[in-house]
């Protein structure tokens, strides 16, 4: 990592992993209990691990003052009748926004708040989203054959909550109906212990 000035192609398709310090990938293994049609889980991830999603971010300290960016990748491709998806996760700073700009690719950004507040956003190439503070969020790719790509930027001292969300769930998740993505309830949802 530099303290100075840095760069990084954030074209779509032009992905350099040696501008970003960090890369995380994401397989079908990390999200267990995520997926409404389990048993379709439980197949497909005998037959593959896959490759999900990945990241790509710019390395800088985790301190108030600094931004973490870089590139969110979701790959096409469906569990059952649900698309691929981020684990999802709200901010262990909650009072912490973030912005997402849709590079390439089709999907949709899920999201909703700790008071039951919920928003899906549809994300498609050009489209700025902001994220505020308090609102959980997951991408989503819901293109048949394409990589959902968006850039992200955000707080660096933010953090990550996936624990919430890998125990409730999101209120909503988005499947494929018979006239395409469709938003439904989850029906797994759990509300939180008070
Ligand atoms: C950072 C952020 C994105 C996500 C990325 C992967 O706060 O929202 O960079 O980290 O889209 O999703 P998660 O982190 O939910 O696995
Ligand atoms: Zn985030």
């Amino acid at each position: 990592m530099t303290n100075g000035p840095s760069t990084a192609l954030v074209q779509a398709g032009t992905i350099r992993p040696e501008d970003f310090g960090n890369h995380i990938t994401r397989r079908l293994s990390s999200m267990k209990g995520q997926y409404l049609d389990q048993t379709a889980y439980e197949r497909m991830l005998g037959q593959e691990d896959s490759l999900l999603y990945e990241v790509y971010e710019l390395l800088r300290p985790e301190k108030e003052g600094e931004l973490l960016s870089g590139l969110s990748i979701v790959h096409p491709g469906k569990v059952g009748n649900e698309y691929f998806m981020t684990k999802g996760h709200f901010h262990e700073v909650l009072e912490t926004a973030e912005i997402y700009l849709c590079l390439s690719g089709r999907g949709m950004m899920v999201m909703e708040t700790p008071e039951g507040d919920w928003s899906v956003k549809e994300l498609t190439p050009g489209v700025s989203l902001y994220v505020p503070p308090r609102w959980a969020h997951r991408s989503v790719n819901t293109g048949a054959s394409e990589d959902l790509v968006t850039y992200f930027i955000y707080p660096a001292h933010a953090g990550h909550d996936y624990g919430t969300i890998e125990t409730r769930g999101f209120r909503k998740l988005v499947t494929e109906g018979a006239d395409g993505p469709q938003i439904i309830d989850n029906p797994k949802w759990v509300e939180a212990a008070v």
